[in-house]
C-alpha cells in the first residue's frame, strides 16, 4: 500500500478498469476515474498534473497537451521510459511547451534547443527495491532494479535555475571528477573538477547523476 501526504488530494485517471482495481489496492482513499484522459470536457483544477508513462500511448498528443496547458493546472510533470523513444516523446512535449512560454523546471536548466537532440537521449535512473514477489515475477535475483526514465517538469510559475544538470554517472577518479553536463547556456559539455579546486571538488565528490551541479553558490 502506498501512502500520500495526508494533505494531498489525488485524482487518478486510467482508462482500464482492471488497472484501476489493482491501483486501488495500492492507493485507496482517493478519487479514481475510469476514462480516456483525452475525453475530459473540463480538466480539474490542480497544483500538479503527472502523466506517468502514459503520454507516449496517446500520440499524437499536441491537442491534449495544449488543453492541459490551458487548464487551471500550475505544474505538469511527464515521465516516460528512459529509452530513445521515451526521450523523443519528452522532446516533442518540451518543444510544444516552449512555444507556450512555459517555465522549464527540470531536468533542463534552460529553454534553448536540447543539445542532445539527434545525438544521445537524456535519461536518469532511480533505484527501486524489489520485493520477493517482484523478483519472482521478473525472474531476477538482485534485491533492487535501476529504473531508467526520461522526464520533463514545466510550470506556469517561475522557479530559479540553480546549476547545470548532471547527465550520466559522474566518473570519480583519483583526484578528479569528470561530468557530462547539460549547462544553463544550453550546451552539452564535459567538465573535469580537480582536487586542486578544493570547494568545488568536495561538492563534485558528492554529486550524483540527475543532480544539479552548482558551480558558484552565489548564483
Ligand atoms: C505503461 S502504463 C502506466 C501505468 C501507470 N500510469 C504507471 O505509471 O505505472 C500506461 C497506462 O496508460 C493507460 N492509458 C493509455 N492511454 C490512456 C488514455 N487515453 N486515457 C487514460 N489512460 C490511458 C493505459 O491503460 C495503461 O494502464
Amino acid at each position: 500500500m502506498l501512502d500520500l501526504h495526508p494533505h494531498l488530494k489525488a485524482i487518478l485517471v486510467e482508462q482500464n478498469l482492471d488497472a484501476i482495481t489493482l491501483g486501488k489496492q495500492l492507493l485507496d482513499g482517493h478519487t479514481w476515474i475510469c476514462k480516456d484522459m483525452k475525453e475530459f470536457k473540463e480538466l480539474p483544477k490542480a497544483d500538479l498534473c503527472i502523466l506517468s508513462y502514459s503520454l507516449g500511448e496517446i500520440k499524437p498528443f499536441g491537442t491534449f497537451l495544449e488543453r492541459l496547458w490551458n487548464a487551471p493546472i500550475d505544474t505538469i510533470a511527464i515521465i516516460e521510459p528512459g529509452t530513445p523513444a521515451g526521450f523523443q516523446t519528452i522532446l516533442e512535449a518540451r518543444d510544444l511547451f516552449i512555444t507556450k512560454h512555459a517555465n522549464i523546471i527540470a531536468p533542463c536548466p534552460h529553454a534553448f534547443q536540447c543539445p542532445l537532440k539527434g545525438k544521445d537521449w537524456c535519461h536518469f535512473s532511480a533505484r527501486l527495491e524489489r520485493t520477493k514477489l517482484h523478483r519472482l515475477l521478473k525472474g531476477g535475483t538482485l534485491g533492487y532494479e535501476d529504473e531508467k526514465f526520461s522526464y520533463l517538469i514545466v510550470s506556469k510559475k517561475q522557479h530559479p535555475i540553480k546549476g547545470d544538470r548532471i547527465l550520466r554517472h559522474p566518473c570519480k577518479g583519483s583526484g578528479f571528477v569528470r561530468f557530462n553536463l547539460c549547462t544553463m547556456d544550453g550546451t552539452n559539455q564535459e567538465k573535469v573538477v580537480s582536487r586542486k579546486d578544493k570547494e568545488l571538488y568536495r561538492k563534485a565528490r558528492d554529486a550524483k547523476w540527475g543532480d544539479l551541479f552548482q558551480k558558484d553558490p552565489d548564483h
